[in-house]
């Protein structure tokens, strides 16, 4: 049975084993967003506290790399069915950590329970393969080669405030599968909800020191975690600032980057306006806009630009707004006071620099009301900065090749959405636009699972998805016999 960690008022940290209070006894308080409530403390770990879990790490792999896949499957199998358990102690958790619904909260945690199985599924059906020498070139019919995966060795995990648990066992789940052993490093706004989850894993039969966790402020020891000698792999999901700091620290050390996003919808002028604006608004809103994949800027043919601006309008009326501690709502406050008066900005530079408000643009305390506006011009920053909140800029362009350029302007290149008729020209631009995924006729999302998730340009390296990042956290060895 699962045990709520909480003690002494206090959430200690797993290191090695056992639940460990800071050793400087420096904490981090960890407080609602919601009501400014304390919710707990987590240990600020100092570089030694660090030294010693990322040498835990390193012993616990050479171990963990020797077990079957079946038995690592199977502590998989384990885990998903303790978080589904204890749903509720994690929704509890994150309504006041990082201020999601309870809807939304609960839906990641199931959604992360079927990603940890579905991981589990696909690490038992990867198989070693072989190669035999006359079939390649060069070879001789007395060569044969086994390739299998290898594990990279200790993984770090660094997961953000938005998916505090999604995120974490993204990383995870995929990271032990293969044979890795992990050190999390939660988004200190999310920590809680991190311990929690590594708690799961540990009560699945994790070994001691296969999964572990640091705590303390990224701007702390981030950058000595980042480029310390017992990482082998980093795998980051963060804003682009951040990603961009890793890679300038991390020497040589390999990584997987998820970072930010401008997500375009580019709507042509035969669109099916009225599923076009749910998708839009849907895609725009939810969670209050704070997810990578929210749809960022509508580029629109000016001969629709009207008809969609009146369903946009009609259709942002219907998003609820409000504290999610009373109920489910779309939009919510943000997760800090940073973020609330950076959205402000945006809004406000565009205004004044000639763009239309025609819904929203209401602030209480960190909460900001789903805000519409047009007639935004490139010269503005919300045509181009990710606001990561509830504002949506409609661009108007003359035609579809407008809309591949401006969008293609952009130095993000996560996802965009082409709403059509015409599957020619959807295909066209899809083809065209230098983004990871293109979403035809539906908002921009990350799932499912099974499918490739990267983003290209300033928002990410590397690709994502089970089958996709068990691959990234392993490699080919191959072993040659010569007869
Ligand atoms: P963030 O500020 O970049 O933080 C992400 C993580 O990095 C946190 O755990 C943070 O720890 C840590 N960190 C901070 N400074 C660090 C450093 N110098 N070295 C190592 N780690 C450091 O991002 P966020 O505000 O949590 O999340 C929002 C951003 O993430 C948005 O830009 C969003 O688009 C992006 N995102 C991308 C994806 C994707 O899949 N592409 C998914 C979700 C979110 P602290 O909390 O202690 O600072
Ligand atoms: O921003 C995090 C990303 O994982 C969002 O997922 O499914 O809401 O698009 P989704």
């Amino acid at each position: 049975m699962f045990q709520n960690i909480k003690e002494n008022d206090k959430y200690k940290n797993l290191v090695n084993g056992k639940w460990i209070n800071s050793e400087n006894n420096e904490y981090i308080e960890i407080k609602s967003v919601l009501d400014g409530s304390t919710i707990g403390f987590v240990p600020a770990m100092s570089q030694k506290e660090v030294d010693f879990v990322l040498e835990n790490a390193k012993d616990a792999q050479k171990k963990w790399r020797e077990t079957s896949i079946d038995e690592r499957a199977n502590i998989l199998y384990k885990a998903a069915s303790i978080l589904e358990k204890n749903v509720g102690v994690f929704v509890e958790s994150m309504i006041h950590e990082i201020g999601k619904d309870r809807k939304s909260c609960k839906s990641e945690v199931l959604r992360t329970a079927d990603f940890i199985r579905y991981t589990a599924d696909t690490v038992r059906t990867l198989e070693n393969t072989c190669l035999t020498g006359d079939g390649f070139y060069g070879g001789s019919v007395k060569k044969t080669g086994i390739i299998k995966r290898e594990p990279l060795g200790v993984v770090l995990a660094i997961s953000p405030f938005n998916y505090p648990v999604n995120l974490s066992a993204s990383k995870i789940a995929p990271a032990i599968a293969i044979g890795n052993s992990v050190v999390l490093k939660p988004s200190t706004q999310g920590s809680i909800c991190g311990l929690h989850l590594v708690r799961v894993f540990e009560e699945a039969g994790v070994p001691t020191g296969v999964i572990q966790t640091v705590t303390g402020k990224g701007s702390e020891i981030g950058d000595y975690i980042v480029s310390h000698k017992n990482i082998d792999f980093i795998n980051f999901t963060g804003s682009t600032d951040i990603g961009k700091r890793i890679t300038s620290k991390a020497n040589m050390i390999p990584v997987i980057l998820e970072l930010g996003g401008k997500d375009a919808g580019i709507v042509l002028e035969d669109a099916d306006l009225d599923h076009t604006a749910s998708q839009i608004i849907s895609g725009a809103f939810s969670y209050s806009g704070q997810r990578c994949t929210a749809i960022k800027r509508v580029l629109v043919e000016e001969k629709v630009h009207d008809a969609l601006v009146d369903k946009l309008l009609e259709k942002i009326k219907t998003v609820t707004v409000g504290n999610p501690i009373n109920d489910n709502f779309d939009v919510v406050p943000l997760i800090n006071e940073k973020s609330a008066d950076f959205v402000m900005h945006l809004i406000n530079d565009a205004k004044d620099k000639g763009a239309t408000v025609l819904y929203g643009d209401k602030r209480e305390g960190n909460l900001i009301y789903p805000t519409l506006v047009k007639d935004v011009t490139l010269d503005m920053e919300l045509a181009w900065e990710e606001p990561f909140g509830p504002v949506l800029p409609v661009i108007k362009v003359k035609d579809y090749k407008e809309a591949i350029d401006i969008a293609n302007q952009s130095e993000y290149g996560l996802q965009s959405s082409v709403f059509t008729k015409d599957m020619d020209k959807a295909f066209y631009i899809a083809d065209k636009l230098e983004v990871g995924t293109v979403q035809i006729n539906n908002k921009t999302e990350r799932g499912p699972d099974s499918f490739p998730f990267l983003g290209v340009k300033a928002s990410g390296i590397g690709v994502q998805g089970v089958k996709y990042s068990i691959e990234a956290m392993s490699r080919p060895k191959i072993t040659v016999i010569n007869l």
